[in-house]
């Protein structure tokens, strides 16, 4: 009697008073996101809903006349180009009759290779897909990863851009990320019309020193593509896909059109990947009711089916709508996996920032993090997040040393390494200088000696002095009109005594014509050779086989800002 009484009390006590632990918890950067429950009739769901549709495929004269539960007469646009385009019908009906969880089983059996599951999965169908996802944790998403991934060593892309567009800090940042390790780096704008100078200067700051990082610029695709065809950048990435036909169509697009656009880079022997992810038809507000990962298989099948080598998927830019249901970050990480695992390079997302807990940031990196992808982050700001104009990323320059440490205490490559500060101010002063060296010879508004000092030991563009953004913009329109490409950047820099950054340019230029570029998960190595799926397979098969970080590289990742000596307690190493 007397307990009923004090816990009535006690209850009624909760009620306008919190405990001080509750007042501690609630003060948490965590409880400041948000999140919300599921509700699968608009999309609200990560990867298990009773409104997706069950797998089946009937195949006739080589053509795919149902799928998923729907005959060809019913499918709308994404079905038809999946179907005809990504599914390889002389193996769909064979592969189609296997249990999901002996596939999912497959893919984290050490002793099946790589290639026997793409023999399989390359005739699934998208409920298909969802199923074999559905049957594993995130710990057999990670193995999975780590054999179905498509290079064998794994490396990281930079966000390069500058609140204020300013191009000398994108070509100091673009120099720092290339010395830092980063294989790609990308930049975009405040103001659109500052592009060609931005894309530029980030274009010569990644050539400096050893060189060798691919660069792109997200633009509306016109001007992408023209920033492209003319060696300016060195690929292209945001080339969006959907997963239903009313949000393609919204974005006034269907997968032929964005095939189309494929072809235009591939035939000039340009890299480029799509961007999908889940989450963005819920955003759009067409979900058709399914759930976010089955419309990103579409969006997946999609990118496969148009020929292309690689997807920046893991939701990217839409990451606040997975990151707030149930199991939505291992849908995230599964969408990255199905990506690999149809032989597809991953640009896995890690790029648009979602959360305000520090140890849920690190949380969402894991899964591609520790068993590797072709690129970790497909947009670590090489920024303070302040100067990110992707709005923001999970991983910003304040975290570079973070980041080191957890590569050398798990010994697990994310493609980074630290550099002494010595080494990273010589090449963003000789970036500076090479760049107002080349807008001397071009004739664009002057770079002083004192912009320049400013740039090379600022932290963002908060400490840079301010350019005349209308000379600026002027000059940007020149750049344009006089047709400037590629060949002139290496021109100018030859001409001015930059001879080392012109013939690492030239070199990522030249490479176009050979195509290597296009193979899956091509990057350049820091001796400027392509290295792909092609050269670089991914051959784990179980411990003691695969990439594994040894040698020299591991020598790298060993290094820290602080280490103290063994032999020497009293010193540092750098
Ligand atoms: N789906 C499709 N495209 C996306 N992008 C980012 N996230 C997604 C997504 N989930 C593309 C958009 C955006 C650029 C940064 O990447 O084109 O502008
Ligand atoms: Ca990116």
């Amino acid at each position: 009697m007397t307990a009923t009484t004090n816990l009535n009390s006690a209850t009624a006590e909760s009620q306008k008073r919190r405990s001080l632990r509750t007042e501690i918890l609630e003060a948490r950067p965590v409880n400041l996101d948000g999140f919300v429950e599921e509700w699968p009739e608009v999309g609200m769901v990560a990867m298990d809903s009773e409104f997706d549709p069950k797998p089946s495929v009937r195949v006739e004269n080589g053509v795919i006349v149902e799928m998923d539960g729907k005959e060809r007469i019913e499918f709308d646009f994404i079905d038809q180009f999946v179907a005809d385009k990504s599914i390889d019908v002389t193996v769909a009906e064979a592969a189609m009759k296997l249990e999901p969880a002996h596939i999912a089983r497959m893919m984290v059996d050490p002793n099946v290779s790589r290639t026997d599951v793409l023999a399989v999965t390359k005739g699934l169908t998208p409920a298909m897909h969802l199923e074999v996802a559905k049957t594993m944790n995130v710990v057999e998403i990670m193995m999975g990863m780590q054999k179905m991934r498509a290079r064998r060593t794994p490396a990281n892309q930079a966000h390069c851009t500058s609140e204020r567009d300013n191009p000398l800090q994108v070509v100091c940042d673009a120099a720092e990320a290339s010395l830092r390790g980063f294989a790609e780096m990308e930049t975009t704008l405040g103001v659109v019309r500052y592009a060609p100078l931005v894309a530029m200067a980030q274009q010569i700051g990644s050539q400096v020193g050893t060189g060798g990082p691919l660069t792109q610029c997200a633009l509306e695709e016109a001007t992408e593509l023209e920033l492209g065809m003319r060696g300016i950048t060195g690929y292209a990435e945001t080339i969006s896909v959907y997963g239903t036909e009313k949000v393609f169509v919204d974005g006034a697009d269907t997968p032929w059109s964005k095939a189309f656009l494929a072809a235009a880079y591939a035939s000039r022997g340009i890299k480029m990947r799509f961007t999908s992810g889940t989450g963005s038809e819920v955003q759009m507000g067409n979900a058709e009711g399914k759930s976010m990962l089955y419309l990103e298989i579409r969006c997946i099948m999609v990118a496969k089916g148009a020929g292309v080598q690689g997807l920046q998927n893991g939701s990217v830019s839409c990451i606040g709508v997975p990151g707030a249901v149930p199991a939505g970050i291992r849908a995230v990480a599964a969408e990255n996996l199905i990506a690999a695992w149809l032989d597809l390079e991953c640009a896995s997302g890690n790029d648009q920032s979602f959360s305000h807990s520090p140890m849920r940031r690190i949380a969402r990196m894991m899964p591609q993090m520790l068993p590797g992808t072709d690129f970790i982050c497909s947009g670590f700001a090489a920024t303070p997040n302040y100067d990110d104009m992707f709005a923001g990323s999970n991983m910003e320059a304040e975290d570079f040393d973070d980041f080191n440490t957890i590569q050398r205490d798990m010994q697990v490559d994310g493609g980074l390494r630290h550099v002494d500060e010595g080494e990273i101010l010589e090449a963003r002063e000789r970036a500076a200088k090479a760049l107002q060296a080349v807008f001397g010879y071009l004739d664009l508004p002057p770079i002083t000696d004192e912009e320049i000092t400013t740039a090379v030991y600022a932290n963002g563009s908060r400490d840079l002095i301010h350019r005349d953004v209308l000379e600026d913009l002027k000059g940007a329109q020149q750049v344009m009109d006089r047709n400037v490409t590629g060949l002139d950047l290496v021109k100018a820099l030859e001409s001015t005594g930059f001879s080392d950054i012109a013939e690492n340019l030239l070199t990522v230029l030249r490479q176009r014509v050979s195509g290597d570029l296009l193979q899956t998960s091509a990057i350049l190595t820091r001796e400027l050779e392509p290295l792909s799926a092609v050269n670089d397979r991914n051959d784990y098969t179980g411990p003691a086989t695969g990439y594994r970080p040894s040698g020299e590289r591991w020598e790298q990742m060993k290094k820290l800002r602080h280490v103290t000596s063994a032999s020497n307690p009293e010193q540092e190493l750098g």
